[in-house]
Protein backbone atom coordinates (compact mmCIF):
# COMPACT_ATOMS: atom_id res chain seq x y z
CA UNK A 1 0.00 0.00 0.00
CA UNK A 2 1.03 3.45 -1.33
CA UNK A 3 1.60 5.90 2.23
CA UNK A 4 1.70 9.10 2.95
CA UNK A 5 2.81 11.41 6.17
CA UNK A 6 -0.58 12.27 7.37
CA UNK A 7 0.65 16.07 8.05
CA UNK A 8 2.32 17.18 11.18
CA UNK A 9 1.04 13.71 13.02
CA UNK A 10 3.88 12.17 11.16
CA UNK A 11 2.42 9.28 11.15
CA UNK A 12 2.63 6.95 8.23
CA UNK A 13 -0.45 5.81 6.69
CA UNK A 14 -1.98 3.69 3.82
CA UNK A 15 -3.58 6.47 0.94
CA UNK A 16 -6.69 4.06 1.34
CA UNK A 17 -7.99 3.59 4.54
CA UNK A 18 -10.55 1.69 5.88
CA UNK A 19 -13.89 3.34 7.03
CA UNK A 20 -16.29 1.69 9.08
CA UNK A 21 -19.19 4.12 9.37
CA UNK A 22 -20.91 5.27 6.28
CA UNK A 23 -24.44 2.98 4.99
CA UNK A 24 -22.44 -0.27 5.17
CA UNK A 25 -20.54 -0.73 8.92
CA UNK A 26 -18.46 -3.00 7.88
CA UNK A 27 -21.81 -5.31 6.48
CA UNK A 28 -23.14 -4.54 9.88
CA UNK A 29 -25.70 -1.84 7.91
CA UNK A 30 -27.04 -4.68 6.10
CA UNK A 31 -26.79 -7.46 8.37
CA UNK A 32 -23.52 -8.91 8.87
CA UNK A 33 -22.06 -10.67 12.22
CA UNK A 34 -19.59 -8.42 14.36
CA UNK A 35 -17.28 -11.73 13.17
CA UNK A 36 -18.05 -11.40 9.56
CA UNK A 37 -17.27 -7.61 9.79
CA UNK A 38 -13.91 -8.15 12.02
CA UNK A 39 -12.84 -10.42 8.81
CA UNK A 40 -13.46 -7.32 7.23
CA UNK A 41 -10.75 -5.76 8.86
CA UNK A 42 -8.86 -8.32 9.11
CA UNK A 43 -8.95 -8.24 5.56
CA UNK A 44 -7.73 -4.96 4.79
CA UNK A 45 -5.13 -5.50 7.13
CA UNK A 46 -3.74 -8.07 4.85
CA UNK A 47 -3.72 -6.07 2.34
CA UNK A 48 -1.78 -3.27 3.90
CA UNK A 49 -3.89 -0.87 5.14
CA UNK A 50 -2.90 0.58 8.35
CA UNK A 51 -5.45 3.33 8.66
CA UNK A 52 -8.96 2.62 10.04
CA UNK A 53 -11.53 4.68 11.27
CA UNK A 54 -14.70 3.95 13.38
CA UNK A 55 -16.86 5.16 16.00
CA UNK A 56 -18.67 4.61 18.96
CA UNK A 57 -21.53 5.20 17.44
CA UNK A 58 -21.27 2.61 14.47
CA UNK A 59 -21.61 0.25 16.91
CA UNK A 60 -18.41 -1.15 14.38
CA UNK A 61 -15.60 -0.40 17.21
CA UNK A 62 -16.27 -4.46 18.99
CA UNK A 63 -15.33 -5.55 15.02
CA UNK A 64 -12.09 -3.43 14.74
CA UNK A 65 -11.36 -4.89 17.99
CA UNK A 66 -11.93 -8.32 16.72
CA UNK A 67 -10.00 -7.77 13.33
CA UNK A 68 -6.43 -5.85 15.08
CA UNK A 69 -6.31 -8.45 17.68
CA UNK A 70 -2.70 -9.53 18.04
CA UNK A 71 -1.83 -6.85 15.43
CA UNK A 72 -2.81 -3.64 17.30
CA UNK A 73 0.97 -2.53 16.53
CA UNK A 74 0.27 -2.68 12.78
CA UNK A 75 -2.63 -0.08 12.79
CA UNK A 76 -3.49 3.30 13.51
CA UNK A 77 -7.18 3.72 15.08
CA UNK A 78 -9.25 6.22 14.08
CA UNK A 79 -12.10 6.78 16.66
CA UNK A 80 -14.90 9.64 17.39
CA UNK A 81 -17.38 10.50 20.43
CA UNK A 82 -20.58 12.05 20.33
CA UNK A 83 -20.94 15.57 21.33
CA UNK A 84 -24.31 15.36 22.35
CA UNK A 85 -25.89 13.14 24.21
CA UNK A 86 -27.39 9.55 23.34
CA UNK A 87 -30.99 9.99 21.75
CA UNK A 88 -31.46 13.84 21.24
CA UNK A 89 -30.80 15.87 18.17
CA UNK A 90 -27.35 15.48 17.06
CA UNK A 91 -27.82 19.16 16.06
CA UNK A 92 -28.51 20.14 18.98
CA UNK A 93 -26.92 21.42 22.41
CA UNK A 94 -28.15 18.69 24.32
CA UNK A 95 -24.46 18.53 24.78
CA UNK A 96 -22.03 15.77 26.77
CA UNK A 97 -19.91 16.90 29.50
CA UNK A 98 -16.49 16.98 29.48
CA UNK A 99 -16.20 13.71 31.99
CA UNK A 100 -18.86 11.99 29.92
CA UNK A 101 -16.64 12.19 27.18
CA UNK A 102 -13.80 11.43 28.83
CA UNK A 103 -15.90 7.85 30.09
CA UNK A 104 -16.98 7.50 26.44
CA UNK A 105 -13.21 6.91 25.41
CA UNK A 106 -13.23 4.18 28.25
CA UNK A 107 -15.84 2.19 26.67
CA UNK A 108 -14.16 2.89 23.25
CA UNK A 109 -11.11 1.57 24.10
CA UNK A 110 -12.77 -1.49 26.05
CA UNK A 111 -14.34 -2.62 22.81
CA UNK A 112 -11.41 -1.91 20.47
CA UNK A 113 -9.29 -4.00 22.79
CA UNK A 114 -6.90 -1.65 23.31
CA UNK A 115 -5.01 0.89 26.01
CA UNK A 116 -4.91 3.92 23.35
CA UNK A 117 -6.50 5.11 20.43
CA UNK A 118 -4.18 7.06 17.91
CA UNK A 119 -6.79 9.72 16.83
CA UNK A 120 -9.69 10.65 19.16
CA UNK A 121 -12.69 13.37 17.19
CA UNK A 122 -15.28 15.33 17.94
CA UNK A 123 -17.74 13.11 16.01
CA UNK A 124 -19.85 15.71 13.31
CA UNK A 125 -19.66 18.93 14.59
CA UNK A 126 -22.01 22.08 13.23
CA UNK A 127 -20.83 25.42 13.28
CA UNK A 128 -22.74 26.64 16.47
CA UNK A 129 -21.81 23.38 18.57
CA UNK A 130 -17.92 24.26 17.83
CA UNK A 131 -17.44 26.82 20.76
CA UNK A 132 -18.81 23.95 23.23
CA UNK A 133 -16.60 21.79 21.59
CA UNK A 134 -13.68 23.99 22.78
CA UNK A 135 -14.39 25.30 25.80
CA UNK A 136 -15.82 21.91 27.51
CA UNK A 137 -14.75 18.54 25.60
CA UNK A 138 -11.21 20.15 24.14
CA UNK A 139 -9.86 20.28 27.89
CA UNK A 140 -10.82 16.41 28.24
CA UNK A 141 -9.24 15.80 25.22
CA UNK A 142 -5.82 17.05 26.03
CA UNK A 143 -6.26 15.33 29.69
CA UNK A 144 -6.54 12.03 27.84
CA UNK A 145 -3.63 12.63 25.52
CA UNK A 146 -1.69 13.58 29.20
CA UNK A 147 -3.05 10.55 30.08
CA UNK A 148 -1.54 8.42 27.31
CA UNK A 149 -4.75 7.06 26.05
CA UNK A 150 -4.84 9.02 23.00
CA UNK A 151 -2.16 10.24 20.39
CA UNK A 152 -3.43 13.42 18.40
CA UNK A 153 -6.78 15.34 18.24
CA UNK A 154 -9.24 15.73 15.41
CA UNK A 155 -12.72 16.62 14.76
CA UNK A 156 -14.79 15.67 12.01
CA UNK A 157 -17.72 18.20 10.48
CA UNK A 158 -21.26 17.06 9.33
CA UNK A 159 -21.25 17.15 5.98
CA UNK A 160 -25.03 16.41 5.36
CA UNK A 161 -25.93 19.52 7.09
CA UNK A 162 -22.85 21.56 6.21
CA UNK A 163 -22.01 20.90 2.86
CA UNK A 164 -20.24 24.32 2.93
CA UNK A 165 -17.31 23.40 5.37
CA UNK A 166 -18.37 26.24 7.32
CA UNK A 167 -17.67 24.48 10.70
CA UNK A 168 -14.07 23.49 9.52
CA UNK A 169 -13.32 26.81 8.02
CA UNK A 170 -13.98 28.06 11.65
CA UNK A 171 -11.90 25.05 13.33
CA UNK A 172 -8.94 25.29 10.83
CA UNK A 173 -8.27 28.91 12.22
CA UNK A 174 -7.47 27.10 15.91
CA UNK A 175 -4.18 25.46 16.37
CA UNK A 176 -6.38 22.72 18.42
CA UNK A 177 -6.24 19.76 16.15
CA UNK A 178 -3.93 17.46 14.44
CA UNK A 179 -6.14 15.95 12.30
CA UNK A 180 -9.74 17.10 10.32
CA UNK A 181 -11.88 14.91 8.56
CA UNK A 182 -14.46 16.40 5.39
CA UNK A 183 -16.39 15.29 2.99
CA UNK A 184 -14.73 15.78 -0.69
CA UNK A 185 -16.14 13.94 -3.94
CA UNK A 186 -16.78 15.09 -7.71
CA UNK A 187 -20.28 16.45 -7.14
CA UNK A 188 -19.29 18.78 -4.26
CA UNK A 189 -15.35 19.85 -4.61
CA UNK A 190 -15.68 22.99 -2.21
CA UNK A 191 -13.35 21.26 0.14
CA UNK A 192 -10.43 22.27 -2.06
CA UNK A 193 -11.18 25.71 -1.32
CA UNK A 194 -12.35 25.73 1.88
CA UNK A 195 -10.43 22.69 3.83
CA UNK A 196 -7.48 22.06 2.33
CA UNK A 197 -6.23 25.36 1.47
CA UNK A 198 -5.90 25.68 5.85
CA UNK A 199 -5.22 21.97 5.97
CA UNK A 200 -2.50 22.25 3.74
CA UNK A 201 -1.16 25.88 5.20
CA UNK A 202 -1.00 24.39 8.62
CA UNK A 203 0.34 20.79 7.96
CA UNK A 204 -2.98 19.07 9.38
CA UNK A 205 -3.61 15.65 8.77
CA UNK A 206 -6.37 15.34 6.47
CA UNK A 207 -9.43 12.51 5.97
CA UNK A 208 -11.49 12.03 3.28
CA UNK A 209 -15.32 11.29 3.60
CA UNK A 210 -17.92 10.84 1.17
CA UNK A 211 -15.85 9.68 -1.81
CA UNK A 212 -18.96 7.70 -3.16
CA UNK A 213 -21.19 7.01 -0.66
CA UNK A 214 -24.76 6.47 -2.12
CA UNK A 215 -25.01 8.94 -5.09
CA UNK A 216 -21.48 7.63 -6.79
CA UNK A 217 -21.91 4.00 -5.84
CA UNK A 218 -25.60 3.60 -6.89
CA UNK A 219 -26.35 4.66 -10.38
CA UNK A 220 -30.54 4.92 -9.82
CA UNK A 221 -29.32 7.47 -6.61
CA UNK A 222 -26.53 9.28 -9.34
CA UNK A 223 -28.75 10.14 -11.46
CA UNK A 224 -31.86 10.89 -9.52
CA UNK A 225 -29.27 13.26 -7.56
CA UNK A 226 -28.22 14.83 -10.93
CA UNK A 227 -32.02 15.56 -12.34
CA UNK A 228 -32.35 17.33 -8.55
CA UNK A 229 -29.52 19.62 -9.18
CA UNK A 230 -30.54 20.31 -13.01
CA UNK A 231 -33.72 21.25 -11.60
CA UNK A 232 -32.85 23.55 -8.69
CA UNK A 233 -30.34 25.42 -11.39
CA UNK A 234 -27.07 23.90 -9.63
CA UNK A 235 -25.76 22.50 -12.82
CA UNK A 236 -26.06 22.54 -16.64
CA UNK A 237 -28.71 20.02 -17.80
CA UNK A 238 -27.27 20.95 -21.56
CA UNK A 239 -23.98 20.07 -20.56
CA UNK A 240 -24.94 16.56 -18.64
CA UNK A 241 -25.60 13.03 -20.67
CA UNK A 242 -28.67 12.11 -18.68
CA UNK A 243 -28.30 8.79 -18.46
CA UNK A 244 -24.42 8.73 -17.75
CA UNK A 245 -23.65 11.88 -16.23
CA UNK A 246 -20.23 11.04 -15.08
CA UNK A 247 -19.03 9.08 -17.90
CA UNK A 248 -17.05 11.35 -19.35
CA UNK A 249 -15.04 11.34 -16.30
CA UNK A 250 -15.22 7.22 -15.84
CA UNK A 251 -14.03 6.36 -19.37
CA UNK A 252 -17.69 5.96 -20.63
CA UNK A 253 -17.50 3.06 -18.15
CA UNK A 254 -20.57 1.61 -16.28
CA UNK A 255 -20.95 1.88 -12.21
CA UNK A 256 -17.15 0.29 -11.88
CA UNK A 257 -15.87 2.65 -13.68
CA UNK A 258 -18.11 5.59 -11.65
CA UNK A 259 -16.70 4.08 -8.26
CA UNK A 260 -13.07 4.07 -9.99
CA UNK A 261 -12.92 7.59 -10.66
CA UNK A 262 -14.82 8.57 -7.89
CA UNK A 263 -11.98 7.29 -5.25
CA UNK A 264 -9.19 8.50 -7.85
CA UNK A 265 -10.49 11.99 -8.14
CA UNK A 266 -10.23 12.70 -4.48
CA UNK A 267 -6.53 10.87 -4.30
CA UNK A 268 -5.13 12.82 -6.47
CA UNK A 269 -6.47 16.24 -4.83
CA UNK A 270 -3.53 18.02 -3.35
CA UNK A 271 -3.89 17.88 0.45
CA UNK A 272 -6.22 14.93 0.72
CA UNK A 273 -3.91 12.26 2.90
CA UNK A 274 -6.28 9.29 3.75
CA UNK A 275 -9.13 8.26 1.29
CA UNK A 276 -11.70 6.30 3.10
CA UNK A 277 -13.32 3.22 1.89
CA UNK A 278 -16.16 2.23 3.31
CA UNK A 279 -18.16 -1.27 2.42
CA UNK A 280 -18.94 -4.56 4.25
CA UNK A 281 -17.73 -6.40 1.18
CA UNK A 282 -13.89 -7.43 0.80
CA UNK A 283 -14.15 -7.46 -2.82
CA UNK A 284 -15.47 -3.98 -2.99
CA UNK A 285 -12.29 -3.42 -0.56
CA UNK A 286 -9.66 -4.89 -2.73
CA UNK A 287 -11.30 -2.82 -6.07
CA UNK A 288 -11.47 0.44 -3.78
CA UNK A 289 -7.90 -0.41 -2.33
CA UNK A 290 -6.48 -0.42 -6.17
CA UNK A 291 -8.41 1.99 -7.25
CA UNK A 292 -7.26 4.64 -4.42
CA UNK A 293 -3.76 3.90 -5.86
CA UNK A 294 -4.08 4.15 -9.62
CA UNK A 295 -2.67 7.17 -11.51
CA UNK A 296 -4.54 10.56 -11.46
CA UNK A 297 -8.04 10.75 -14.11
CA UNK A 298 -7.57 12.39 -17.64
CA UNK A 299 -6.48 16.00 -16.97
CA UNK A 300 -9.40 16.85 -20.13
CA UNK A 301 -12.15 15.26 -17.76
CA UNK A 302 -11.06 16.88 -14.71
CA UNK A 303 -11.25 20.00 -16.39
CA UNK A 304 -14.99 19.34 -17.58
CA UNK A 305 -15.93 17.74 -13.84
CA UNK A 306 -14.21 21.39 -12.90
CA UNK A 307 -16.78 23.18 -15.16
CA UNK A 308 -19.85 21.48 -14.83
CA UNK A 309 -19.65 20.71 -10.73
CA UNK A 310 -16.70 23.20 -9.56
CA UNK A 311 -19.15 25.68 -8.22
CA UNK A 312 -21.36 23.68 -6.13
CA UNK A 313 -21.09 23.57 -2.15
CA UNK A 314 -24.80 22.30 -0.99
CA UNK A 315 -24.84 18.64 -1.67
CA UNK A 316 -23.30 15.73 -0.20
CA UNK A 317 -23.93 12.40 -2.40
CA UNK A 318 -25.37 10.88 0.78
N1 LIG B 1 -19.16 12.91 10.18
C1 LIG B 1 -18.40 11.83 10.19
O1 LIG B 1 -17.61 11.69 11.07
C2 LIG B 1 -18.52 10.78 9.12
C3 LIG B 1 -19.64 10.77 8.28
C4 LIG B 1 -19.65 9.84 7.25
C5 LIG B 1 -18.58 8.95 7.07
N2 LIG B 1 -17.52 8.98 7.91
C6 LIG B 1 -16.38 8.04 7.75
O2 LIG B 1 -16.04 8.02 6.38
C7 LIG B 1 -16.03 6.66 5.96
C8 LIG B 1 -16.26 6.59 4.46
O3 LIG B 1 -17.63 6.91 4.15
P1 LIG B 1 -18.57 5.79 3.54
O4 LIG B 1 -18.56 4.60 4.46
O5 LIG B 1 -19.86 6.36 3.16
O6 LIG B 1 -17.70 5.31 2.30
P2 LIG B 1 -17.70 5.52 0.75
O7 LIG B 1 -16.49 4.76 0.34
O8 LIG B 1 -17.82 6.96 0.32
O9 LIG B 1 -19.05 4.81 0.22
C9 LIG B 1 -19.36 3.54 0.62
C10 LIG B 1 -20.63 3.06 -0.08
O10 LIG B 1 -20.33 2.67 -1.41
C11 LIG B 1 -20.56 1.25 -1.59
N3 LIG B 1 -19.39 0.73 -2.29
C12 LIG B 1 -18.10 0.85 -1.92
N4 LIG B 1 -17.30 0.24 -2.80
C13 LIG B 1 -18.09 -0.27 -3.76
C14 LIG B 1 -17.81 -1.01 -4.94
N5 LIG B 1 -16.56 -1.30 -5.33
N6 LIG B 1 -18.88 -1.38 -5.71
C15 LIG B 1 -20.15 -1.05 -5.34
N7 LIG B 1 -20.46 -0.35 -4.24
C16 LIG B 1 -19.43 0.03 -3.44
C17 LIG B 1 -20.65 0.67 -0.21
O11 LIG B 1 -21.53 -0.44 -0.20
P3 LIG B 1 -20.96 -1.97 -0.01
O12 LIG B 1 -20.89 -2.23 1.45
O13 LIG B 1 -22.00 -2.76 -0.69
O14 LIG B 1 -19.61 -2.03 -0.68
C18 LIG B 1 -21.20 1.85 0.60
O15 LIG B 1 -22.61 1.92 0.52
C19 LIG B 1 -17.09 6.01 6.84
O16 LIG B 1 -17.03 4.60 6.79
C20 LIG B 1 -16.72 6.60 8.16
O17 LIG B 1 -15.60 5.95 8.67
C21 LIG B 1 -17.47 9.89 8.92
Amino acid sequence: METVTLGRTELEVGVAGLGCGGHSRLGLGYGASTEAAGDVVRAAIDMGMNFIDTAAVYGTEEAVGLGIRGRRDEVVISTKLPIVQPGSSVLGDHFVSGAEYASGLEESLRRLGTDHVDILHLHGVMPDQYSYCVVELLPAMLRLQEQGKVRFLGLTERFIYDPQHRMLTRALQDRHWDVVMTGFNVLNPSARERVFSLTLEKNVGTLIMFAVRRALSVPAALRSLIEEMVGDGLIDGARIDHDDPLGFLAGGGDNAGVIDAAYRFCRHEPGAHVVLTGTGKVAHLRQNAASIQAGPLDPAALARAQEIFGHVDSVSGN
